[in-house]
């Protein structure tokens, strides 16, 4: 398995490309199967999870096409998808157990065929994760569902017919599937207590570009009138505000100065928010973001929660960016019961954070030390690296599997702005 090794102590300066975000990319892949035209999608990320995502869409019969970089705006690929016909209706545990977002095929292919069978995506490294709001509010929208042998059994025959929904906790993919399944239903249908989050916006203009009738777009109560059928269209993927996010640590923590190309602040309020308090500077350049920090580092108390506030993508990150501040921080998590599992990590690079079941307690130290480090998720995994590039001496952080799911040429981007850092290829 590959390995990255990073040297730490090179403050990060430059410019970096923000890639198109992965979480608003993956329910888009799956708006393809609304409708049996072209769906023309730009600035996809060059990303495992999206890899993993038109497999399965392949095999439910989708076309997929590349077509050349760049054409559609932004940096990364434009994807051409066609659903003529949906020849299977069968998401395998195979797929879905690579990648719990595969659940978002459930709704369109519900709406669209009448039926579907997906697997259940079972339990995950940051918490149970269960999909039981998914399930109930296609229910209200008229579906039979089951559950057997593992996979969810949803049929409607007759199609799905609008609802209120109200979701007692707020889901971004739950709302992102229930939004597509209710864009073919019968009628109308309200989801109140909707994600609020950039990503559930680009799917809903991307829909209303595919001839969907929304209501209330970007707040927590969506009105979406069914439509008998949905048409093609072109849509650019907005920019990965947790990419972002996480290369404005990367220099504040480095005390570099970097500009993130393509950035968009009105998607990171709350995090230039907090980061302005704990001494790091996020300004508007006719480009993107301008980060660097203006003082030194201060302890600043974070909580996680649905967007707009501080999202839990970016916990972890923060909580390596803590560990060198000066003061004491308290990060509480509520949106996932098990989001710490980069805490034993960063104590090993000599981090000191006590945990108190949601809350870490993080005490800034005056330097972090490298050490072979491994993590169990995504956004774990990337705090382990910017930790590596502020530390003394060399880091070398395993199962980077879990980083190439999410952060296009991370090194890349980070070798161009000065850190010492490079992938070490396992031996075939
Ligand atoms: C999405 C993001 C993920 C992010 C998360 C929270 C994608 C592909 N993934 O995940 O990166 O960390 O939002 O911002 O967009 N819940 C239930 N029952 C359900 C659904 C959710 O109890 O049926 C709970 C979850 O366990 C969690 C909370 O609701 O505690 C929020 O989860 P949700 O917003 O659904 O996360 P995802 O959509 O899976």
């Amino acid at each position: 398995m590959d390995s990255i090794r990073i040297v730490g102590g090179k403050p990060l300066e430059g410019k970096i490309y923000i890639s198109g975000a992965k979480n608003a990319a993956l329910p888009l892949l799956a708006a393809s199967l609304l409708t049996d035209e072209t769906l023309t999608l730009g600035n996809v990320p060059h990303l495992a999870d999206i890899t993993t995502m038109a497999n399965l869409l392949s095999q439910h019969g989708v076309n997929i096409s590349l077509n050349g970089e760049q054409k559609l705006g932004g940096t990364g690929r434009v994807m051409e998808l066609k659903a003529s016909n949906v020849s299977n209706v069968t998401a395998p545990y195979d797929l879905v157990r690579k990648m719990r977002a595969s659940i978002l095929v459930l709704g369109p292919l519900l709406a669209r065929c009448g039926q579907a069978k997906v697997s259940l995506p079972g339990g995950c490294a940051i918490g149970t994760r269960p999909v039981d709001l998914h399930i109930s509010a296609l229910e209200n929208l008229g579906a039979t569902i089951s559950i057997d042998n593992g996979y969810i059994n949803a049929n409607a025959p007759n199609g799905l017919r609008g609802a209120e929904i109200v979701f007692p906790v707020v889901t971004v993919t739950g709302t992102e599937n229930i939004m597509m399944a209710a864009a073919l239903a019968k009628g109308q249908t309200t989801i109140v207590n909707a994600a609020r989050e950039p990503e559930v916006v680009d799917l809903a203009n991307c829909l209303v570009a595919m001839g969907a009738r929304i209501e209330g777009i970007g707040s927590d109560r969506l009105r979406i009138t069914g439509c008998d059928r949905l048409h093609g269209a072109t849509h650019s993927v907005i920019p990965d505000r947790i990419e972002t996010g996480t290369f404005a640590m990367a220099a504040a923590i480095t005390d570099g100065d970097v500009e993130l190309i393509g950035a968009k602040m009105e998607h990171l309020n709350s995090v230039a928010r907090v980061l302005s308090k704990a001494g790091v500077s996020v300004t508007e350049t006719k480009h993107g973001l301008q980060v660097c920090r203006v003082n030194g580092l201060h302890g600043v108390d974070v909580m996680t929660e649905p967007y707009p506030s501080f999202p839990t993508d970016l916990q972890a990150q923060f909580m390596a960016l803590m560990t060198v501040a000066e003061g004491a921080s308290m990060i509480t998590e509520t949106i996932f019961e098990n989001r710490f599992m980069h805490v034993p990590e960063l104590q090993r690079m000599g981090a000191n954070i006590t945990v108190h079941n949601a809350s870490a307690m993080v005490r800034g130290v005056a330097h972090l030390n490298g050490a072979p480090v491994m993590a169990t998720d995504l956004r774990a995994s990337v705090s382990l690296a910017l930790a590596g590039l502020a530390a003394k001496g060399e880091t070398i952080l395993n199962r980077i599997y879990h980083l190439d799911r999410g952060y296009e040429r991370l090194e890349e981007k980070l070798a161009a702005c000065g850190a010492t850092i490079e992938r070490i290829r396992a031996a075939a």
